[in-house]
């Protein structure tokens, strides 16, 4: 493997050299040390100027062992911090994830004018509008591409490609572990618990997993995506946000026959009137969808702007390089900026617009439903009285006997659009009668 030293000794167009402190070498972290010496050539080529990882941040010493093994040239350290007030230390790239201890160190580097690299949606999701001030107010870059979608290169296109046009919407899956997971349960009937080892296994994971199979990471990623596309300052407890711990093989086989693969979607919609809809759940989507075909771990994102029209990325959108790589590209942008001299290109959040996020009970939908009742005369009608009660129209219907149960049946449809308060109203309705057996599975349909 080629070293930094190997890289220093090469010549440049540009004298000066940009050096790099590494804040956390977990999955991610030691994918950036891989990559940054591996591809040490080619990113001083690009950039013009050797770019060198100096130092290294780690409270476990097993994991700076495997940094010295690749190069003992760099400084290893077990107090992040100590990164922040290094002179030969130009970028700070904070992979520690959180976000008390991380938003100090952030701050702390902003404050010693280190331009920042960070990985972390929490952070910037909750602190975001803070920090993004804080560096512009020291002159520095912060920089997050790797933050939302992995090696998918979401941020850029969003905030530098399509920053000509208005975005009407961005739908994505942009949780890899959830896709992961969802993926192994429809294609090899794995249990729910087996893929998420699987994808911890694999380093798509969360430190903690309940984030991802909860929506949480993917309502993070979406309130980025939403203040890059929309200029929205949207908090993630703000996003109706509904995770896939509650998706059924049932369910996935029954979407199958109604046409639809089930998968975990983040949408974001500009509404009339500065309304926008902003939801991260598991969704039935269209087999003639590109979405439905986007499997395993990856990641894709559709973006529909007013001149651009439609717009489809997909790639590994978690996991070590894939995630390292976006690291790389940010450092390589970072250093372009800085040997350019400035200013910095950090973006600037628009000031506060009266922007409202719809309320779920008002979303306009098509509904997947699941209903566990009685095998008994009569229950059929009754169901389709009481969802007819509330103007909910049937658009298909399927029932067959859930395994075991005997006396009991499952009756899965699809409905027309519908409004979701109306739909839950009529589903506390159902589920008050005798005839159901088990509460009612809902899910939206995404076309
Ligand atoms: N845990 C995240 C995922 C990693 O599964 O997508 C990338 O943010």
């Amino acid at each position: 493997m080629e070293s930094a030293t190997v890289t220093a000794s090469r010549r440049y167009p540009l004298e000066r050299e940009i050096r790099v402190g590494l804040c956390g070498c977990g999955v991610i972290g030691e994918g950036v040390v891989t990559t940054l010496l591996r591809h040490a050539d080619i990113i001083g080529e690009r950039v013009g100027a050797p770019v060198r990882l100096v130092a290294v941040a780690d409270k476990d010493p097993a994991r700076l062992d495997i940094v010295r093994a690749q190069d003992p040239n760099i400084a290893l350290l077990d107090d992040a911090f100590e990164i922040t007030k290094r002179d030969d230390v130009d970028i700070v790239v904070e992979l520690i994830g959180g976000i008390e201890v991380a938003d100090r160190l952030v701050r702390a580097a902003l404050d010693a004018k280190k331009h920042v690299v960070t990985a972390n949606k929490a952070l910037l999701a909750e602190r975001g509008a803070a920090l993004f001030a804080l560096a512009k107010a020291n002159g520095c870059d912060l920089y997050f591409e790797a933050a939302v979608a992995g090696a998918i290169p979401v941020i850029r296109v969003i905030r530098e490609s399509l920053a000509g046009d208005r975005i009407r919407s961005v739908r994505g899956i942009i949780n890899g572990t959830s896709n992961y997971i969802l993926s192994r349960m429809a294609n090899e009937g794995a249990a729910f618990a087996n893929a998420l080892k699987a994808a911890q296994e694999a380093g798509f994971a969360e430190a903690d997993p309940t984030l991802d199979v909860t929506g949480g990471d993917a309502g993070h990623k979406l309130a980025l995506i939403a203040a890059l596309a929309f200029g929205a300052r949207v908090l993630p407890s703000e996003i109706p946000t509904e995770g896939i711990e509650e998706v059924d093989p049932r369910d996935i086989q029954y979407a199958r026959k109604f046409g639809y693969a089930i998968r975990p979607l983040a949408v974001a919609e500009h509404l009339e009137d500065d309304v926008l809809d902003l939801r991260v759940h598991p969704a039935l989507v269209p087999l003639t969808d590109s979405l439905a075909h986007v499997d395993g771990a990856l990641n894709a994102v559709a973006i529909q702007g007013e001149m651009v029209g439609p717009s489809f990325l997909s790639g590994l959108g978690a996991g070590a390089s894939p995630t390292a790589t976006s690291v790389a590209g940010d450092i390589i942008d970072i250093a372009r900026n800085s040997l350019a001299g400035g200013p910095v290109r950090t973006w600037h959040l628009p000031s506060e617009r009266d922007q409202k996020i719809q309320p779920i009970a008002d979303l306009s939908s098509r509904y997947y439903l699941r209903f566990s009742v009685r095998d008994q005369s009569g229950v059929l009608a009754a169901l389709s009285g009481k969802l007819g009660d509330s103007g909910i129209s049937i658009d298909q219907l399927v029932q067959d006997h859930e395994g075991g149960d005997a006396g009991t049946a499952s009756i899965a449809l699809l409905t027309h659009h519908a409004r979701e308060g109306d739909v839950r109203d009529s589903l506390r309705a159902i589920e008050s009668t005798h005839f159901t057996t088990a509460p009612t599975q809902l899910i939206r349909i995404v076309e």
